[in-house]
C-alpha cells in the first residue's frame, strides 16, 4: 500500500475527482477526511470507503469560510493526530466575463479556489514541518496557463493556484512537497453544470487522446504525487489533460 498510515484531507471530496481520490487513497491505505458542504453525499463517500474496509471521516465545510477550514483542521488532528497529505481539490466554476462579473462573484471564487487552499496549508504545514514530511497537492486547471472568452474570475483563480504552488513549494521545503495538478475536461458535475462532455467535444477532438478524462484519472495522478514515488517532484504544475495543446 502507497499510503499506508497517512492522514490525508481531500477537499471538494463528495464528489468528482475529489471523490475519486479519496476513495484511491483509502485503498491505499490512508485514513482520509472527506469534505464538502453536502452532508448526504459526504457521508455517502465515508460510508463506501468503510464498506471497502478503509478509514475515513467527514467534515462539513464551506471552503468559502476561515472558520469551517479551521475546524477542519482542527477536527483531523482530534480525530486522527496528525496530518500527512493535504489536497486542496475543492472550488468552483462561474462563467461570467470580464463586464459581468460581480464583485461578490469574484470575491467568493477567490475565496473557495484559492484563499482556502492558502490558509488550510498554513494550518498544516506546522504539523507537517514538525514530522519533517508532508504534500500538499493544489488543484489547477487548463484555464491555469490559457485565457479564452469569459471564465474571468475561473482562469484568474486557477493562473493564481500555479503561484500559489510555486511560491508554497520554495516557502515550506525541505520537508514538504508541493505540487499542482492541472486537469483537462474530465466528466463530472462540474462539467454536467454547463452542459455535459458533449460541450467540451473541441477539447476532446483537440487531443490525441481522444477522449474526455474521468476523475480516477486525476485521483492516480494524486496518487503519484502524495506517494514517496514523486519524492523527487517539486512545484510542479502536472497537466492531466489527454495532451490538448501539446
Ligand atoms: N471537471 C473538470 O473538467 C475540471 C477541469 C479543471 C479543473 N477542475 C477543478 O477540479 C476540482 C474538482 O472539481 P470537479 O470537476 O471534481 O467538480 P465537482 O464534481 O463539482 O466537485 C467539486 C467539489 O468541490 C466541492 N465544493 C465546491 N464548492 C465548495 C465550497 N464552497 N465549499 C466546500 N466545498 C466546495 C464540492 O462539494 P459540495 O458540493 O459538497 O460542497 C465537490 O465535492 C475543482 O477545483 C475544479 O476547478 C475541474
Amino acid at each position: 500500500m502507497k499510503l499506508k498510515d497517512k492522514v490525508a484531507i481531500v477537499t471538494g471530496s463528495t464528489s468528482g475527482m475529489g471523490r475519486a481520490t479519496a476513495e484511491l487513497f483509502a485503498k491505499e491505505g490512508a485514513r482520509v477526511v472527506v469534505t464538502g458542504r453536502d452532508e448526504k453525499r459526504a457521508k455517502e463517500v465515508v460510508d463506501g470507503i468503510k464498506a471497502q474496509g478503509g478509514e475515513a471521516m467527514y467534515v462539513i465545510v464551506d471552503a468559502s469560510k476561515t472558520e469551517d477550514n479551521k475546524i477542519l483542521v482542527d477536527k483531523t488532528m482530534e480525530a486522527y493526530g496528525t496530518v500527512d497529505i493535504l489536497f486542496n481539490n475543492a472550488g468552483m466554476l462561474s462563467m461570467s466575463s470580464l463586464m459581468d462579473v460581480s464583485l461578490e462573484e469574484w470575491n467568493k471564487l477567490w475565496a473557495v479556489n484559492v484563499t482556502s487552499a492558502l490558509y488550510l496549508a498554513q494550518l498544516v504545514a506546522p504539523e507537517m514541518k514538525k514530522k519533517g514530511k508532508g504534500v500538499i497537492i493544489n488543484t489547477s486547471s487548463v484555464a491555469g496557463f490559457d485565457a479564452h472568452h469569459g471564465f474571468v474570475g475561473y482562469i484568474t483563480t486557477k493562473h493564481a493556484m500555479n503561484g500559489l504552488t510555486k511560491s508554497m513549494a520554495w516557502e515550506l521545503g525541505p520537508e514538504i512537497r508541493v505540487n499542482a495538478i492541472a486537469p483537462g475536461a474530465i466528466h463530472t458535475a462540474m462539467v454536467d453544470s454547463i452542459g455535459g462532455p458533449d460541450v467540451l467535444g473541441g477539447m476532446k477532438e483537440g487531443s490525441p487522446l481522444k477522449r474526455i478524462g474521468q476523475p480516477v484519472d486525476i485521483a492516480t495522478v494524486a496518487l503519484f504525487l502524495a506517494s514517496d514515488e514523486s519524492s523527487f517532484v517539486d512545484g510542479q504544475i502536472l497537466r492531466v489533460d489527454g495532451g490538448i495543446e501539446i
